[in-house]
This record gives structure tokens, sequence and C-alpha cells, in this order.
């Protein structure tokens, strides 16, 4: 009933856990005083000595245990925030920093709406486990206790009937509990897998909507949320009929309290004011362990996605490597190999990027470039052979160290919604607006800017304010202001205008001989200027060589070249063809 792991979690916060359960047990304390002035008058009314200071009194005493109750019971409800407050720090601290100490290569292990789910949501739920389970646990067990202590001075035979029928509650939570486990863990698969696809649904609206696939992808959701709707219903079936049980014992057990007192009394055993107090406490016996049964469901629900938690952070983690200087920025790669599961999409590359060298990678679509920038980008880590950099395998190098080092732009790089400033100051937060505008005119985007509100242009969500070719202009303005000493373009000029394009070749251009560049496209043309170029096919290296060689050599690149060129001048032709058939007319 109580999760070791969840404990050990528990430092500071064990003592605000003690502290709620003592002023808990106050409040107990005051409510029997209260019961105990209630007994006195009702009692006194019976026996008719309702005059004189006993009502005073008793109403004086019920009072004040009334405010002492309501003072323990806030000052214990601010112990139960407090415990937990801690603990999910803690926690929220501990998920952060294993997905930093991942480095690039975290999404390896982790799906994005997994871990926002079960850092989110999944932490909250330990909420009810730390601020209202935990202290429960051991106050439900103090409690009967303290009460039986009290009523062996009443009623024995009263006392010791409501102590037995106690246990009976922990036991059918017991019962429960394997089940419950098993029927949470379901429910937490389902939710975090409804809240993949929905992140995934959402990010790809547009998409859906150009389909006309949004209808259909709508009924595909509804059914994953029915099959969660069940599956949640039968998490509240389990729970409620796990209370109704519980109830029952309670009750029954009170009621069995309290007939055996009214047989006391009928007797002569106990006095009347004994057996009213009884009568009125006796339910007290069993309320705090109900309680602990109905807190007790809610806390799997925070038990079940703490298994989530903790199977995350125990995920074997690479070591981070401990190089963090790097002299001489050459690359080396020595049979490097890597496959997604089964399927080998790079066999046994072996290749040199000379520091200040500009190396292009070309290749049909899928030949595995962008797999060879992962990897290069420590995205990618579960690779054969190795890699090296400055003579150092990549695997020793630190991950921050290798960030700095190398800047990754692909096509469609992201942009955050905020200022144009702010988006640059995720690259250098040191930089100047000055320093800001030099790169913005190096990208060629500063004309576009400057017809606007310059730096503080906002960019929307998604930057659907900015044209294609502008995203990216400003995506290379801010590869250019971290100023690394290794850039990697993977197809950073696809899909974009013309005019855009040429400008960032142009920009790029510009870095040759002071930067080592890796410039992946799979326009053959843009790769002319290039020290050399590696030709993958098949996830091998099919040649490599100079723009020139590789195209005396008649290749593979050659003929996709040809293909290239064909196909431009197959537009020509037709745009010819059209203005000719105009000037006819
Ligand atoms: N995350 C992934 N999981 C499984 N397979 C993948 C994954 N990413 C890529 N692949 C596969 O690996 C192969 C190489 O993909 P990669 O993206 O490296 O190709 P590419 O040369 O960059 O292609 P393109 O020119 O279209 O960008 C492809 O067959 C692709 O389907
Ligand atoms: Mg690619």
């Amino acid at each position: 009933m109580i999760d070791k792991r969840l404990m050990k979690l528990l430092k500071e916060g064990k003592k605000y856990i003690f502290a709620n359960v003592f002023l808990q047990w106050i409040c107990l304390l005051c409510n029997l005083l209260a019961m105990y002035g209630i007994a006195m008058v009702l009692s006194g009314l019976k026996l008719g000595i309702s005059g004189g200071y006993l009502p005073l009194f008793a109403f004086m005493v019920f009072s004040g245990a009334m405010v002492i109750r309501y003072f323990c019971m806030r000052l214990s409800h601010k112990m139960a925030f407090l415990s937990s407050r801690e603990v999910k720090k803690t926690l929220r601290k501990q998920i952060y920093e294993k997905l930093l100490r991942q480095g690039p290569g975290y999404a390896e292990n982790v799906k994005q709406a997994e871990i926002l789910q079960t850092a989110i949501e999944g932490v909250d739920q330990l909420e009810v486990y730390y601020g209202s389970y935990l202290p429960q646990f051991f106050y439900a067990m103090l409690a009967p206790v303290t009460l039986f202590l009290v009523l062996l001075f009443i009623d024995v035979k009263a006392a010791i009937i409501l102590l037995v029928f106690v246990p009976l509650i922990p036991v059918s939570i017991i019962f429960v509990q394997r089940w419950a486990k098993k029927m949470l863990s379901k429910y937490w698969n389902q939710y975090t897998d409804m809240g993949d696809s929905f992140l995934d649904n959402l990010r790809g609206l547009t998409t859906l909507k150009v389909y006309e696939a949004d209808e259909r992808q709508n009924l595909r959701m509804n059914e994953q949320a029915e099959a969660f709707r069940i599956a949640t219903m039968r998490v509240l079936i389990m729970q409620l009929n796990s209370i109704s049980i519980m109830d029952l014992v309670a009750y029954a057990g009170a009621a069995f309290g309290i007939i055996a007192a009214i047989i006391d009394l009928k007797n002569g055993t106990v006095s009347l004011s004994g057996c009213i107090f009884i009568l009125l406490i006796s339910v007290d016996f069993f309320l705090p362990m109900r309680q602990l049964g109905s807190y007790f469901h809610t806390a799997m629900n925070g038990m079940a996605a703490s298994d989530k938690i903790f199977s995350f952070l125990e995920t074997p983690e690479k070591k981070n490597g401990t190089i963090s200087q790097l002299h001489h920025k050459s690359i080396h790669a020595d049979h490097l190999s890597f496959s997604y599961g089964d399927r080998k999409v790079l066999d046994d590359l072996c290749f040199t990027i000379p520091e200040h060298g500009f190396v292009g990678i070309a290749g049909v679509s899928g030949s595995g470039k962008s797999t060879l920038a992962s990897i290069l980008t420590m995205r990618h880590t579960a690779y054969e052979g190795t890699v090296l950099a400055d003579d150092i395998d990549l695997r020793n190098i630190h991950h921050d160290t290798w960030s700095e080092t190398v800047t990754y732009v692909q096509t469609g790089s992201y942009l955050f919604k905020g200022t144009v400033k702010e988006n640059l100051l995720y690259a250098d937060d040191t930089a100047d607006d000055e320093k800001m505008w030099e790169v913005l005119e190096e990208a060629a985007v500063a004309d576009d800017l400057r017809a606007r509100e310059g730096l503080n242009t906002m960019i929307e969500e998604q930057a659907s304010n900015f044209s294609m070719g502008q995203r990216q202009r400003i995506a290379i303005a801010r590869a250019l202001l971290k100023d690394s000493d290794i850039y990697i373009f993977d197809e950073a000029t696809s899909g974009i205008d013309m005019e855009s394009e040429q400008m960032i070749l142009e920009t790029i251009g510009r870095l040759k001989g002071k930067k080592t560049i890796i410039f992946i496209s799979h326009r053959l043309a843009n790769l002319k200027k290039t020290d050399f170029i590696l030709v993958l096919e098949n996830g091998r290296i099919a040649e490599q060589g100079t723009h020139a060689d590789l195209l005396k050599n008649n290749g593979v690149y050659a003929s996709m070249y040809n293909q290239q060129i064909a196909l431009e001048n197959y537009g020509k032709e037709a745009d010819d063809e059209t203005l000719t058939n105009e000037s006819d007319v």
C-alpha cells in the first residue's frame, strides 16, 4: 500500500507529513471533547439535571474544541500542499534533467506527447498521494487506536468490537489493489496513446483539412476517446464498488459497536452519557480508514502514473562525454553503420571532412543523407563504427560542447512564436542589435524586416505571417548568429522560391573557407562549388569526388545530374513551345 520508490522521494516532505498527521490527531481529540460535551448535555437533559453550569460549561468545551479543530484542519491542509509541492518539484526537476542528460538524442527513447503528459499531468496526479493518501495512511492507524484507548475507560466490550471491524477496511483495499493496478496501468497507456494521436492530429490539422481527411480522423479519434471512456468508466465502477464495500464494513462495525453499548447500558455497565458518547463517535472509528480507501483509489492513479515516470527516469542512459575542448574541427567516419530497427540505412561509411572543408552530400531520396546528418548532430547515437571529431570519438564529447560546435539547418526550420529578436537570441543571448542586423543582412532578410517592425516584428505561431523563403532566411540568420565551427545544411533551400534559394546559396558560399560546411541537397547544381561530394546509394558511399570528377566518372551522380538537367530543359522547351504558339496566334 506504500510505494517504496515514491517514499524515497520524500526528503524535506517527511516533516510536513508528520505535522499533517499530528494536526489531524489534534482535530480528532477536539472532536472527542466536543462530542463528550454534547453527550454530557444530552444525558443531563434526560436525567433532569439541565440547570446549573453544566450546559454553559459543555457549550464552552464544545466551541473551544471546534475553534481549535478549525485552525488545525486549515494547517493540516497547508501541510498537505507543502508535502506534495516538494515532491512534485523534485520529480519535474528529475524528468527535466534526465531529458537534458540524454542530449540531442532524447527523442530516441521517448515520445514527445508521452513525456509532456507524464511530466505535467502524471506528476500532478501524485498530489493526492503525498498530500492526502500518505498522511491519511498513518492517521488511519493512529485514530482507531486513540479512540480504542479512550473507549476502554467507558465500555471495553464496545471498544473491542469497534476495533475488530476496523482492519476489514484495509483488507478490502488490499483485495482490490492488484486488480486496480492492472486496470489503471491500461487506463494510463490508453490515455498517453490518445494524447499522442491528439498532438499528431493537431500538428497536421492543415494537412488533414487539405485532404478532407479531418472528418475521418475525427471518427478515429472518437473511437479512441470511446475506448478511453470505457476504460475510465471501468475504473470508476471498480472504485465505487470498492467504496461501497468499505461503507458497508464501516456502518456495520459502527452498528455492532452501538448495539453493544446499548446492551451494556441496559445491563447498567455503562452510563447514559457514556452510551451517547459511543453513539456519537462510533463512526469516527471507521471514517479515517474509509477516507484512506477513497484516497487510495485516486492515489493509485498517481501510482500508475508514477510507474511511467519511473520507467522513464530509469531508462538506461548513454554516458555523456566528458571532453569539452575541441581544437581541430575535422570529422572522420570509420566503418559507420546505422539501422532503424532491423533496417540498415547506413552501411559501412568511411569518409573524412577536413576542417573548413565544404562537402556536399548527394543521393536519391531515402538514401540516408538526413540520417547521416542526425548522427553527426548526436540525435542518433546507436550507430556502429566510429565518428571522430578532432580525432576524438564523438561519444566522448560532451553534448553541450558538440551542440555549440555544430549548427543544423534543415528544411522548414522551426521559428518560435515571438519577435524576430527573441528568435535570434536563441542562438546567442549576448548578441546586440547591431550584430543581429548584420546576420539578417547576410541572410538577405534585413530589408523585408525593415519594411515591417524590424527586430520587433512578431512571428506568429508556425511563422504563418512569413513566406517560406523569409522563414528560411530568418532561420539562416539565426544559424549565422550562433557562429559555430561546423554547419550542416540539410535541404536548407528546398521548397522555397528561386530568389530566396539563390540568396541562401550565396550566404552559405560566403562561409566557405571559414567554417566546416556539410551541404545536403537534392539539386545537384547547388553542389558545384563544394570541395568534394559524397554520393550515397542505399546507405553506402557509391562514389565521391568533385562535381566535375563525378560527371566524368559517368556513375550514379552523373546520371542523376543528367536527369535533372533534362528535366529543367524539358521545362524550358515547354515554355519555348508555348511562346512560339502564342506568337503564331
Ligand atoms: N525515424 C525513422 N524510423 C525508421 N526509419 C526511418 C526513420 N527516419 C528515416 N527512416 C528511413 O531511413 C531511410 C533513410 O532516410 P533519410 O531521411 O536519411 O533519407 P534522405 O536521404 O535524407 O532522404 P530525403 O532526400 O528524402 O530527405 C529511409 O528509407 C527512411 O524511410
Ligand atoms: Mg533528408
